[in-house]
């Protein structure tokens, strides 16, 4: 790991802690400065290759640096933090560049068979609109919600993850990472008053508090229901490292996910789960704070990290401190994220700005398909970023 100080396992002081994170915050917006010099209006690809963003391929007929796949939105949600931690116009411009590319795939139909299109239009259209009041992207916001809840799925009252709905083997299958999606569907009952997508919220938010959580209060990455009879199958992995383990990002989604929902909601079910899942990642970190990529390995393990899911877990842990009704735990989750956030920033950024143009390094994407292992990620870097907001600018007010 690139590392300057303090060492691996070492907990800052608070007053380090504030130190650190401007000086972070500077880093970060500076490498953000110079990913708009190098790719313009161009996608980078999900991951670095050896530290360095590519442009992100062509495929399915999207050209090269298109707007394709779950995670473009990231470098959008990127450049609305970075203006708002600097007023520069130039941060806003970027954002709205995205923004627009973001309201023609919704209209074109591109590459819209997924749930992340939470993900995909929270951070891009959703932002614009809470930001800078963009009434087209408000349009186009409303209009990927109502492609969301093409994929809600009676009698099972679930949001199938991924693929086309007729597909036999993605058919009835949820994951745990649908949780972040759910506020696009938030947002669109705020802005509409139609019930239906705070009904869609609720039963897919307490389906998988059911089931994907399981009585050790680890998770399932992934879960299979019957689409016909609505009966609830089995769990299982896909970038886990085995149906069993316990994915470190999927659990860092839980604690985030479920903290968001029941602040929404109002199911004291999902602020329990939020704290299930927020205990059980806690107890299973090396001493350094950030997670093996799967909470299977532990100390000693020369398995990867994946510093994404630390990302992750700071701002959940910090959303779950807003809502949590227990004043000590409140306090106990605000003084482990920032312990998290600390090595984040101590251990885990380039040393160097030549070292990578990632804000941090050591994320895993996929490791059981060798996609992105010991890299940079885009999703890493925005939840870092925004990690960095929540504890510069407590009151900030979240995307989601
Ligand atoms: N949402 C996909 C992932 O976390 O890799």
């Amino acid at each position: 790991m690139t590392s300057t100080s303090p060492a691996p396992g070492t907990r800052a002081t608070p007053a380090d802690q504030r130190i650190a994170a401007d000086d972070a915050i500077t880093a970060a917006l500076s490498r953000i400065r110079r990913n708009i010099a190098t790719f313009g209006g161009a996608y980078p690809d999900d991951t670095t290759v050896d530290d360095r963003y590519q442009v992100r391929p062509a495929e399915g007929g999207i050209p090269v640096g298109g707007n394709r796949g779950w995670t473009t939105s990231f470098r959008t949600g990127m450049l609305w933090l970075a203006w708002e931690f600097t007023g520069d116009a130039a941060y806003r411009d970027a954002a709205l560049v995205d923004a627009a590319d973001f309201e023609r795939r919704v209209r074109a139909e591109e590459d819209l068979d997924t749930h992340d299109l939470g993900f995909l239009y929270t951070l891009s259209t959703v932002a614009a609109w809470r930001l800078v009041d963009d009434e087209d992207a408000r349009q186009a916001s409303l209009l990927a919600a109502d492609h969301l809840m093409r994929r809600f799925l009676e009698p099972a009252g679930i949001i199938q993850a991924w693929g086309d709905l007729s597909d036999p083997a993605q058919r009835g299958r949820t994951i745990i990472d649908s949780l972040m999606n759910m506020p696009l569907l938030t947002w669109a009952h705020e802005q509409t008053g139609e019930g239906r997508f705070a009904d869609a919220v609720a039963r897919h938010t307490a389906q998988l508090r059911e089931h994907i959580l399981r009585e050790d209060d680890s998770t399932f990455h992934t879960f299979y229901w019957d689409a016909e009879t609505g009966e609830p199958l089995r769990g299982a992995t896909e970038q886990g490292a085995f149906d069993e383990s316990c994915w470190a990002r999927g659990q860092a989604w839980g604690i985030y996910g479920f903290a968001m929902n029941y602040a929404v909601t109002g199911d004291e079910r999902l602020l329990d789960a939020s704290r299930r899942c927020t205990e059980y990642f806690l107890r299973h970190l090396p001493a350094d704070e950030v997670p093996f990529w799967d909470l299977v390995y532990t100390d000693g393990s020369d398995a990867p990290r994946d510093s994404s899911a630390a990302a992750i877990a700071v701002c959940g842990l910090l959303e779950l401190a807003k809502v949590e009704t227990d004043a000590a735990r409140a306090a106990e989750w605000t003084a482990r994220a920032h312990a998290m956030l600390a090595s984040l920033i101590a251990n885990y950024t380039p040393a160097t700005p030549e070292d990578s143009d990632a804000l941090i390094l050591h994320s895993v994407y996929d490791l059981p398909k060798g996609n992105g292992v010991d890299e940079g990620t885009l999703w890493g870097d925005y939840f870092y970023l925004e990690a960095l907001m929540r504890v510069a600018r407590p009151t900030w007010r979240k995307y989601w």
